[in-house]
C-alpha cells in the first residue's frame, strides 16, 4: 500500500513536471563563428507591465544583454543588441555579432516583471568555418594558418596550452598566458598570433 502511494506520488511529480507552464522547450539555433546570429524571444503573450524588465543569461548566469541597462562584462559587451524596432511588439530577440566559438551555450530570455519568467530557452551551437587542407602564400608575404577550438568563455588565458609544430619541431607555444617561439630558427622569428 505504502509502496503504491510512493509510486503514485512519483507519477504525479512526473506529470506536473511535464505540464509545468514555466517549462519552455529549448530552441536550437545554429550559428557560424564570425557571423551574426539571432536568438529568438517572443514575449507578447506574457508581458503585462509597461516596461518589461527583460534580460538574457547564459547557462552559468553571465548576463548577455539587459533591456533596461547596458551590460558591463567582457564576454558580450558591444557584441549584443536587442531588436529596438521589435520592442513595441514585445520582440526580445537579441543579435550577437560577431559570434565567437565560446558563445556555444544554453541561453535564457528572462522577464523579471512578467507573469511568466522564462520567455525563451535557446541552445546556440557555433561552428567554425571549415579548415582548408592547404594554404598557399608567396615568398615574403605573410600567411595565416587557421586554428580554432571550443573553449569556455571564462577560461583564463593562462590556463590555455597550445602548441604549433612543423613536423616534430615546436614552432610556437602558448602557456602560462604567454606566447613563446621556442625555436631560435630565424625562419620563425616573425611569427605573430592574432
Ligand atoms: C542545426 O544543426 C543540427 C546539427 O547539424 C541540425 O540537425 C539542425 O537541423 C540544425 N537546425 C537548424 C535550425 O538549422
Ligand atoms: C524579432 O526580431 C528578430 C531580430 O531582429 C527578427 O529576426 C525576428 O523576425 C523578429 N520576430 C518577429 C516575430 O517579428
Amino acid at each position: 500500500m505504502a509502496l503504491q502511494w510512493v509510486g503514485l506520488k512519483i507519477l504525479c511529480l512526473l506529470f506536473s513536471l511535464a505540464v509545468s507552464p514555466s517549462m519552455v522547450l529549448p530552441v536550437v539555433v545554429n550559428g557560424t563563428m564570425g557571423a551574426s546570429v539571432t536568438l529568438p524571444c517572443e514575449g507578447s503573450a506574457y508581458s503585462h507591465s509597461s516596461t518589461p524588465d527583460v534580460l538574457w543569461k547564459t547557462s552559468d548566469g553571465v548576463i548577455v544583454a539587459d533591456f533596461l541597462q547596458d551590460i558591463d562584462n567582457i564576454y558580450f559587451k558591444d557584441r549584443v543588441k536587442f531588436n529596438r524596432e521589435g520592442i513595441k511588439t514585445r520582440n526580445f530577440s537579441i543579435t550577437i555579432n560577431p559570434t565567437f566559438l565560446s558563445d556555444e551555450d544554453n541561453y535564457k530570455c528572462v522577464c523579471r516583471n512578467c507573469k511568466k519568467t522564462i520567455l525563451a530557452n535557446v541552445h546556440l551551437t557555433v561552428c567554425a568555418p571549415p579548415l582548408k587542407k592547404s594554404v598557399s602564400a608567396s615568398i615574403g608575404d605573410s600567411v595565416t594558418l587557421p586554428c580554432f577550438s571550443h573553449v569556455n568563455r571564462q577560461t583564463a588565458r593562462d590556463k590555455l596550452f597550445v602548441q604549433w609544430k612543423r613536423g616534430d619541431k615546436l614552432v610556437l607555444e602558448l602557456s602560462s598566458g604567454m606566447f613563446k617561439t621556442k625555436l631560435l630558427d630565424p625562419l620563425f622569428l616573425k611569427l605573430r598570433v592574432m
